[in-house]
């Protein structure tokens, strides 16, 4: 009926066939449908050049920004962790997600159950490569569990029965986890860790890391900045380690072993791979050279850096001796300019890092700018709850839940054992850290006190009449971590709490007397004693100061010829 009705119109209107009309149809469809076969044809061949490259499943392709590609071999990894708080760990962690990102086989493991004995000569006779992340403890000492591995190390190194190269087939690198305020044992056990490798004759796949959690002087600008950019190292190291099955190929796509700076990749705006060897080579600094080595070699070299005050015992240069000298020579120029351009900023460095603020709002803390904290201490919330307080209520009758617990200070002088804030914090002997006013501080703690009061609302058992005082904090006690007395403006702070009725109540560690003798009057002034004799005061405070002792004493002087209410505070810990 459409169609008769369609002809008779058609045909009567321009006087053409249908069959003509249907014909035209059929030749459009064709050729449309033609040219959508051709379009995925031309996909195919292009996935065809791709599938053709020379790829195992060993290999795992890596796209560059500008589309160039480059095969890396997939590795098999054992990264391994010596701690005693967990930062080791995390980084450990942290490396393995990124090589199983890019492709590789990796596995964490704890070196408190790892047997090298049996194990690592077949590590390297495997292909394995091994990664360590180990800290330093007290004098030197490896952390807890990791003595045997460590043992081990030392004595295949020195025994003369085991052959020197007993790890030859092995490819290491070890990431060591320390604080340079130890300047005697400063990352003792991740240098050691290294050399020994090196004298059994495991091959580094980059020098020795070394993370420094002191912050001011730290290399980086602390742990997590210098574990950055020694990873950072070792995935460009990693490349480059050349064995009999690494797959090397050109990666201008100009088929030359050099580039002439015309090929793709420069047309592109990317780079050759000759700028990318340049630009490798600038992490060296990374690793350690000492500040003693450097100085050596400056001596070596006369004024003019020429060498030519370099002489040995029949007069002659040795070139290899000169070679060496100005590479470490560079190494301590680039430090120098480092150095010297972090001062001309004059911007000292913040206390807390952004994996320590992480772990300690983990552990509940609210962060204040950049050295501050509070948090809830379990006896105000007790007593929100109509429940008892702590001993300050039976004491001197204040009510735990109008009292905010806080510190303007995270870091202290200290390594207590017995410290709760699991050894993560800070640790200085005198303020070297960026500083936020009093003002700052002040507020910032009665905010985030006040919002921490504020999640107990509709809490079962919390009564409204307490809820509503916890608002309106009448007491601080200045005890919460850290040594609250290290902060520069500690005293125009307490000036602050007072001017607003709050009273305070700050206790200190005693390692600094004379912050105490500057300290203005506080509600109620305490010092910690946590021992009565000097060798058990290092035992258990473990503190940075070499003159721990006579600061020590010295606290308690100045504490006597203070006029005001002074408190003893025992700490007493369970052997
Ligand atoms: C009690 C104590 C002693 C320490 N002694 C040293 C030391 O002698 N040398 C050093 O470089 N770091 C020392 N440190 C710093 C630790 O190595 C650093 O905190 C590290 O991040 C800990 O890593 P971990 O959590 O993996 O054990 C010490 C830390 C503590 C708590
Ligand atoms: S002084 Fe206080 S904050 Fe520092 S380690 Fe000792 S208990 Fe912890």
């Amino acid at each position: 009926m459409l169609e008769k009705l369609l002809s008779s119109y058609i045909f009567e209107s321009f006087q053409i066939p249908v069959w003509t009309l249907l014909l035209a149809t059929i030749c459009l469809i064709w050729m449309w449908n033609s040219g959508r076969k051709n379009e995925n044809s031309s996909e195919k061949v292009e996935d065809q050049k791709s599938t053709e490259l020379p790829i195992t499943n060993e290999n795992v392709i890596e796209l560059h920004a500008n589309s160039r590609q480059k095969i890396t071999k997939k590795r098999k990894i054992k990264i391994f962790f010596g701690t005693q708080t967990g930062n080791a760990k995390m980084l450990a962690d942290n490396l393995c997600r990124e090589a199983t990102e890019r492709g590789h086989e990796a596995e964490v493991l704890d070196l408190k159950t790892y047997d090298p004995e049996d194990n690592l000569v077949t590590e390297g006779e495997n292909g394995v490569w091994v990664v360590l992340f180990i800290s330093t403890y007290t004098d030197g000492t490896p952390p807890e569990g990791s003595e045997w591995f460590c043992k081990w190390l030392e004595e295949s190194s020195t025994d003369f029965r085991i052959p020197k190269a007993l790890l030859k087939e092995l490819h290491y690198a070890v990431f060591g986890l320390g604080n340079s305020l130890y300047t005697e044992n400063y990352n003792a056990v991740g240098k050691k860790v290294d050399r020994f490798f090196r004298e059994l004759s495991a091959k580094p796949i980059l020098p020795v890391g070394l993370g420094d959690e002191n912050v001011a002087e730290s290399l980086k600008g602390g742990m997590e900045k210098d574990f950055t950019a020694w990873k950072k190292e070792f995935w460009k190291k990693s490349k480059k380690v050349k064995d009999n099955d690494t797959v090397v190929t050109d990666t201008c796509g100009t088929g030359k072993k050099t580039c002439d700076g015309k090929c793709k990749c420069k047309e592109d705006g990317g780079k050759c791979s000759s700028e990318e060897e340049e630009e490798e080579e600038e992490g060296e600094d990374l690793y350690e050279t000492t500040t003693e080595e450097e100085d050596n070699a400056e001596e070596l070299l006369n004024e003019d850096g020429d060498g030519s005050s370099l002489q040995t015992t029949n007069g002659v240069v040795d070139l290899e001796d000169l070679g060496k000298v100005m590479q470490t020579m560079k190494k301590a120029k680039v430090r120098r300019k480092k150095e010297e351009s972090a001062q001309s900023t004059g911007e000292p460095r913040e206390m807390v890092t952004p994996m320590l603020k992480k772990a300690l709002e983990k552990q509940g803390y609210r962060l204040i700018g950049s050295h501050s904290g509070v948090k809830l201490c379990r006896w105000t919330k007790s007593m929100l709850r109509g429940r008892g307080g702590c001993y300050k209520h039976a004491f001197y009758g204040i009510e735990s839940h109008r009292c905010m617990e806080t510190t303007p200070s995270l870091a202290c002088a200290n390594k207590c054992v017995f410290c709760w804030r699991h050894h993560t914090n800070p640790v200085g002997t005198e303020w070297r850290w960026k500083m936020d006013d009093a003002n700052t501080v002040f507020q910032g703690a009665l905010d985030n006190h006040v919002g921490l009061i504020k999640q107990f609302k509709g809490v079962p058992g919390v009564k409204a009449e307490r809820f509503a005082e916890g608002l309106e904090p009448q007491h601080c006690a200045l005890s919460l971590v850290g040594e609250p007395i290290m902060y520069p403006e500690i005293n125009k702070f307490i000036e602050l709490l007072h001017g607003k009725g709050i009273s305070s109540f700050l206790v200190t560690n005693a390692q600094f007397p004379d912050a105490i003798s500057n300290l203005v009057p506080v509600t109620q002034l305490y010092v910690s004693i946590d021992a009565s004799t000097k060798e058990s005061l290092r035992k258990i405070d473990r503190p940075l100061f070499k003159d721990f002792w006579e600061r020590f004493i010295d606290s308690l002087k100045a504490l006597s010829a203070k006029r005001q209410r002074t408190v003893y505070r025992l700490t007493l810990v369970k052997a």
